[in-house]
Order: structure tokens, then sequence, then C-alpha cells
């Protein structure tokens, strides 16, 4: 068999893998609107500056990452690398900024262009969810206990949450003096990458992955001392809360997150199933002043990469494809226009139905209703309809009845 792969990095989701993709979204608009989150879809499409303002022009997502382009009319397009930005544009025409908080989950592809590796896709999809408007430590820890009962709900277990806080970008200044002080005296023997983010934005260099970086990275100083007292308390407020409902979680305080918009509470989910690309959701609050606004919009999210959690989900449990009712098939040209009708009547029903419409023989009708998993296998030959009779084979215990063709969907129907 021929095979034409997708362009690296993407991949095609076949109708044998979606039953765990079913799994994970119903338990997600079930579990995000029990906590009072609608559910939202924005552009695949947006306008570049929606994520290079939104996320920061010195992100590596922005710098290096995005899918941009420009349209047939001239204008500067990218396909979302995340769901955050675009979604805040969205919520600015609605009453966000009267004080009125809007709750959404979403869920849809992201590109980055990253290198692929085993649990990093160019094209990768997102489960997440935004609570914006409102500025209260009290929805950070709700919004990180409903990820939790998420988890639980799909039966995910053995995670780990980091917690940090970024504070705010006042009190994150003499933090970032301590940064330089340290970094000044080892940054030449780092990797590039990490001399640029020394120079355009040092917080970065605390998210670096190069081997050479790590030892001068676990020295860094504890930045959660030099912040101020706002955050301070912000973040003790969140992780007592957390406390409170039983949440377990290890302070990080070198997580920094990957996208410039977060303030305060910054979190990650990592699982140990997942090898090296190990972070299942990550979030926190962020502040983001979409182009227009004249204010900033304060929320907290998280999102999840959907890969990721099949892949977690994928090590503890299976999840079978849905298989059909009844597989129906003629053996012979007179019973074909029966079989569609039984067909048209058992999926009326409400009962899936396969059906076949080239007349085979008894064998192979039997031997496709077994690969389908087919809970019923229904065929007619000359001699059943001489009779106006259908032959229905249960195919688990293997009995089989002759029923007339006028009651056969009443009879199925019964069995259910
Ligand atoms: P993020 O940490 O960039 O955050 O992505 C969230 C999750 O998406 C990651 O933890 C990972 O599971 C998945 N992910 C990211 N990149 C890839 C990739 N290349 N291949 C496969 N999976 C990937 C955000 O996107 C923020 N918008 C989250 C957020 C919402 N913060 C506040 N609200």
């Amino acid at each position: 068999m021929t095979n034409s792969p997708p362009p690296p990095g993407t991949s095609d989701i076949m109708p044998e893998e979606i039953g765990v993709w079913h799994f994970i979204e119903n338990a997600a608009h079930k579990v995000f609107r029990l906590y009072g989150y609608g559910e939202i879809r924005t552009p695949v499409l947006e306008f570049t500056e929606v994520f290079v303002h939104g996320l920061g022009s010195e992100t590596d997502v922005v710098r290096k990452e995005m899918y941009t382009f420009k349209d047939r009319g001239g204008r500067d397009l990218t396909l979302r690398p995340e769901g955050t930005a675009g979604i805040i544009r969205a919520l600015c025409a609605t009453d966000i900024f009267a004080g009125i908080d809007k709750k959404v989950y979403y869920m849809g592809p992201m590109f980055r262009g990253e290198r692929p590796a085993a649990g990093r896709k160019r094209q990768f999809h997102q489960i997440g969810v935004e609570n914006a408007g409102r500025i209260l430590p009290e929805f950070d820890a709700e919004c990180i206990f409903m990820f939790m009962h998420y988890l639980q709900e799909i039966g995910i277990e053995g995670h780990s949450l980091l917690m940090s806080t970024r504070a705010t970008p006042e009190d994150r200044k003499p933090a970032e003096k301590a940064l330089k002080e340290y970094y000044s005296s080892h940054v030449s023997g780092m990797c590039e990458d990490c001399k640029i983010r020394f120079e355009r934005n040092i917080w970065r260099i605390l998210d670096c992955k190069n081997p050479q970086c790590a030892p001068f990275i676990s020295e860094t100083p504890d930045m959660l001392g030099y912040f101020g007292d706002d955050s301070r308390r912000h973040f003790e407020k969140v992780c007592a809360l957390l406390d409170k409902m039983n949440v377990k979680y290890t302070v990080e305080p070198r997580l920094v997150r990957g996208l410039d918009y977060y303030v305060h509470t910054v979190f990650e989910v990592t699982h140990p199933g997942l090898g090296a690309q190990n972070a299942l959701a990550g979030g926190g609050r962020y502040r983001i002043r979409p182009s227009g606004a004249k204010k900033e919009v304060e929320g907290i999210g998280f999102a999840a990469g959907m890969e990721r959690l099949v892949m977690a989900l994928q090590n503890h449990a299976s999840h079978a494809q849905e298989t059909p009712f009844a597989y129906i098939a003629p053996l012979c040209a007179e019973a074909v226009l029966p079989c569609m009708e039984i067909a048209k009547g058992l999926r009326l029903g409400n009962l899936s139905t396969v059906a076949e419409y080239e007349p085979r023989s008894l064998k192979s009708a039997l031997r496709a209703a077994d690969r389908l998993s087919a809970k019923f296998a229904i065929v007619a030959g000359e001699s059943e309809l001489e009779k106006s009779l259908f032959l229905c084979k249960d195919m688990k215990n293997g009995t089989q009845k002759e029923f007339p063709i006028s009651e056969i969907v009443a009879q199925l129907m019964s069995q259910i």
C-alpha cells in the first residue's frame, strides 16, 4: 500500500484512533460546564499583530515558531500558535471591561514551527480555558482545581503540579536586577540563544533546555524572595487555597513559562509517561492589551496538549473505537433494495448500521461483520427472499434467526 504522509510535524487522526479523542473532548464539555464555562470557537487564522502584541515580540514562539504569511490582500496573517491571545481579542467585543467576567473553554488545532519530536508537533491540538475580567486569587485556585478535576474525570494519574509566580511587572524589577547580576558572570559560557536572552529578556534563560546552560540555571538564586509584597501575597493565597482543596503541588521557582503575558500565578502539569516533552498542560494568570483596546484584560487559564492527554491515557487505559450495531449485506442482486430499506429503518431508530450494496457470499459477509465487530449480521439470498425473510446472526453468541422483512427493524430494536 502506498503511503503519502502529511507535512512533517502533522498527522492524520484516523477513525480507529478517534475514540479516545472524543472521550477527552466530551469530558471537557462536561467538566468545564460544571464551573460555568461556555465553549468559544475563534478563527485558526488571526492578524499577526494579535500574537506579536499578545505573547510578546521576544518570546521564542513569536521570534521563531509562527506560521506567518501575507494573504492575497497583503494582510499579515498567522496560523494561531496558541489560543489565549485570539480569545482575548474576541472577548473585547463583550462587556469584559465593565467588570463582568467571561469564562470560556476551547479545543482545536494550534501551529508552531518547532523541530518535530516525540510529543512535539507543528500542528497539535489544545483543550484550554480562559477566565478573563476579574483579578482574584480564588479564581486562580479554582482554575487549577478544575484541571485536576478534569484529569480525574478522564482517569489520568501520576501527574505533578508545579507552581510559581511571575509577580507583576513592577514587582519583578528587583528580581530582574538580581538575575542580571548573577548571569553577567556566567553568560559567556552559555549557549548562543541564552546570550541573546541575557540582552533581550533574561527570564527566558530559566526556560533554556540546552545541557550546556543547565549547571548555571540550577544555581540561579531563588527569585521568589525578590518579588514585592503584593505579588508574594497573591501567590501565598493561591497556594493556601490549593492546600485547602487538597491539591498537591511543588513550588518550582524557576518555572517562568514560554510566553511573556504572564503575571502572578504560573503552573505546569507534567506526566512521567510523556518522555522528554513531559508538559501535559501549562497556564497561569496573564495580562493582555489587545491592539486598539484602551485597557489591559487580565485573566487566568491553561491549555493542555490533546496529543499528550491521549499519550498519557493510552499508557493506562484503552478506549475502543465505536462499533456498528448491525452489518447488513445482500447475498443476491434482488436483496440490495430491501437491505437499503432495512438499513434506513435501523438508522432512523438510532441503531448504527454499516450496509453493503453489492451481493457477496455468506462467508465474506460474516467475515466483514466480524472485522467491524458488529453486534448483528443481517443477510438475505434468493431462498430467504422467496419467503420474504432476512437472516440475523448474533455475532457474539453465534445464534441465528429468520425474521420477516417487515418486522426486522422492530425485532432488532427490541434487542438493545
Ligand atoms: P503552552 O505551555 O505553550 O501554553 O502550551 C500548553 C500545552 O500545549 C503544553 O503543555 C503542551 O501540552 C501543548 N503543546 C505546546 N506546544 C506543543 C507542540 N509543539 N506539540 C505538542 N503539544 C504542544 C499555552 O499555549 C498558553 N496559551 C496556555 C494558557 C492559557 N495560559 C493561559 N491561558
